[in-house]
C-alpha cells in the first residue's frame, strides 16, 4: 500500500506549485487537487509554451497520469469548460485522453455565488479581503451551511429545482445590498457548462484515491493558495475559505491522515501576497517594485500586481510546522540575481518584544521585521543545470535556510520553464 505525497505552498500563494507539480508528475500515477477553486492560477511552461490552469490539476501535460479534481475543490462549470476548451485549441484534450475525473462530492460555484462575493466585497470598501471574486467564500459557506449543490446533483432529475431554490435564497440576500446585477446571460452559460461537465467521468474521490493506494500506485496531492491563506491558520479574515494545509488533503480527497507520505513545501526565495491583509516583510518601495518587475509578479488569475517583500522565516517555520513538511522546494531564486544584498526576516519586533512566531493580533498591530543581510550572488542563474554551478553565496543562503528551517531543500527553481529546475539532494 502506498501513501499520498502532498505538495503545497508555504506562503501566500503563487509560489510556483503548478510548475513543480508538472516537473514531479512523471514520478506519479495520479495528481489530485484537494481544495480551492478557480481563485487559483497555476502556471506551467515547457517547449516554449505557457499554460495557466485554474481548476485542472497540473499533471495533464504528462502521459499516463490520471488527474482528479477532488471533493474539497469548488468548481465553476463555466471556468472549467473554458479551461478545457482552451486546452483543446492548444492540442490537449485530457477528457478524450481519459486522464481527467471529477469528484461527485465537489461543490458547484453558481453565478449567484460570484454576485454575493462581489456584493460583499463592494460593501466592505477599503477593508475588503481582496477576493478574486470567483465566488469561493459564498460557495464554501453554502457547503458548510448545508445548502450547496454538488457535481453529483447535476444528473438528478430535480437539479433545476434545487438550483432555483438556492438561487432564490441568494437573491433574497442580494436584495439587502445596494448591488445591481444581470443574471440571465451567466445563467445560460452555467447550464450549458453543466451539460458539458457531465462528459467528464464523475467518481467518488475517496474510493478512487484509496483504490490507487491499494494497488501500490503513487498519488500526489496538489494544493492551491498557500498556508498563510488557510481559513484556520492564516491571517484571518484575510484568508481564503478552505484549509490549504496538509490536513485539507485528507478531507479534500478522502484519505486518512496515516495515508500521507512526503510533504513538499514550496516557497519563493522572497515573498509575495495578492489582496489585502498583513505582510510584515512587505517592501512598499522601489525594491519591492524591482522584485515585482523582475519576478513578473502579476496575478495569473486576476492580473493584479502582487505585493512583494523579503523572505519571512517566522512565517515559514509556522507553515512547516502546520504541514509536517518533509522536503522544501525553493522557487524563483533567479529573481534575486541582480541584488548586491538580499535580506531574510529572522524575527519580529512586536509590542516591545522580539518574537519568532506570527502573533494573534497581527491584523491590528503589524509586527516589524528584524532583517538579516545576506550577500547576493550577482550571477545569472537561469541557465544553470547542475548543483555544482550554484554560486557560493547562493549555496550559503541555502545552507542558512536549511539550518533555520530544519528541513532539507530538495529542489531549486531558477526560471519558469520545466527544465529550469535543479535537484539538490
Ligand atoms: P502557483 O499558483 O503556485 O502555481 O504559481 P503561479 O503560477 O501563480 O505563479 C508563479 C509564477 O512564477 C508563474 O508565472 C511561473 O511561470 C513563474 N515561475 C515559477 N518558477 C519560477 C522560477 O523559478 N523563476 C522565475 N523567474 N519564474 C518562475
Ligand atoms: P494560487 O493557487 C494567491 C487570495 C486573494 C485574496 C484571498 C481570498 O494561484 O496560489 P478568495 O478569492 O479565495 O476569496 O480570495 O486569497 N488568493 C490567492 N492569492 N494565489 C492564489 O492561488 C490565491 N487564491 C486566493 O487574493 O487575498
Ligand atoms: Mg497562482
Amino acid at each position: 500500500m502506498t501513501q499520498v505525497d502532498v505538495l503545497l505552498g508555504l506562503q501566500w500563494g503563487d509560489e510556483g506549485k503548478g510548475k513543480i507539480v508538472d516537473v514531479l508528475s512523471p514520478q506519479y500515477d495520479m495528481i489530485a487537487r484537494f481544495q480551492g477553486g478557480p481563485n487559483a492560477g497555476h502556471t506551467l511552461e515547457f517547449d516554449g509554451k505557457k499554460f495557466v490552469l485554474n481548476t485542472i490539476p497540473s499533471g495533464i501535460f504528462n502521459e499516463g497520469i490520471m488527474n482528479l479534481i477532488g471533493n474539497g475543490v469548488v468548481i465553476d462549470p463555466i471556468i472549467l469548460k473554458r479551461e478545457l476548451d482552451n486546452l483543446k485549441k492548444a492540442g490537449h484534450d485530457p477528457v478524450a485522453a481519459g486522464k481527467l475525473v471529477l469528484a461527485r462530492k465537489a461543490h458547484l460555484i453558481l453565478p449567484t455565488h460570484q454576485l454575493l462575493d462581489a456584493a460583499n466585497e463592494q460593501k466592505m470598501g477599503a477593508g475588503k479581503i481582496g477576493s478574486t471574486l470567483k465566488g469561493i467564500g459564498p460557495t464554501y459557506m453554502d457547503k458548510t451551511g448545508r445548502n450547496g449543490l454538488r457535481v453529483g446533483d447535476t444528473t438528478l432529475p430535480d437539479f433545476k429545482g434545487r438550483y432555483n431554490k438556492l438561487v432564490e435564497k441568494h437573491k433574497e440576500i442580494l436584495s439587502h445590498y445596494e448591488f445591481e446585477y444581470d443574471l440571465a446571460e451567466k445563467e445560460a452559460a452555467f447550464f450549458e457548462a453543466i451539460e458539458f461537465i457531465k462528459n467528464i467521468p464523475h467518481v467518488d474521490s475517496e474510493h478512487f484515491v484509496n483504490s490507487y493506494l491499494k494497488e501500490g500506485k503513487k498519488v500526489l496531492a496538489e494544493g492551491a493558495q498557500g498556508t498563510l491563506l488557510d481559513v484556520d491558520f492564516g491571517s484571518y479574515p484575510f484568508v481564503t475559505s478552505s484549509n490549504t494545509t496538509t490536513a485539507g488533503a485528507c478531507t479534500g480527497l478522502g484519505i486518512a491522515p496515516n495515508k500521507v507520505g512526503d510533504v513538499f513545501g514550496i516557497f519563493k526565495a522572497y515573498c509575495t501576497r495578492v489582496g489585502g491583509g498583513p505582510f510584515p516583510t512587505e517592501l512598499d518601495n522601489e525594491v519591492g517594485e524591482n522584485l515585482r518587475q523582475v519576478g513578473h509578479e502579476f496575478g495569473a488569475t486576476t492580473g493584479r500586481a502582487r505585493r512583494c517583500g523579503w523572505i519571512d522565516l517566522p512565517a515559514l517555520k509556522y507553515a512547516i510546522m502546520l504541514n509536517g513538511v518533509t522536503e522544501l522546494i525553493m522557487m524563483k531564486a533567479d529573481v534575486l540575481d541582480g541584488f548586491d544584498t538580499i535580506y531574510a526576516c529572522t524575527h519580529y519586533e512586536h509590542n516591545g518584544e522580539t518574537i519568532d512566531y506570527m502573533p494573534y493580533d497581527i491584523i491590528s498591530i503589524q509586527p516589524k521585521p528584524v532583517l538579516k543581510a545576506i550577500e547576493g550572488w550577482k550571477t545569472d542563474l537561469t541557465g544553470i543545470t547542475k548543483k555544482e554551478q550554484i554560486p557560493s553565496q547562493l549555496a550559503d543562503y541555502i545552507a542558512f535556510l536549511e539550518k533555520e528551517l530544519e528541513v532539507p531543500i530538495k529542489y531549486l527553481s531558477v526560471g519558469p520553464d520545466r527544465m529550469q529546475t535543479l535537484m539538490l539532494k
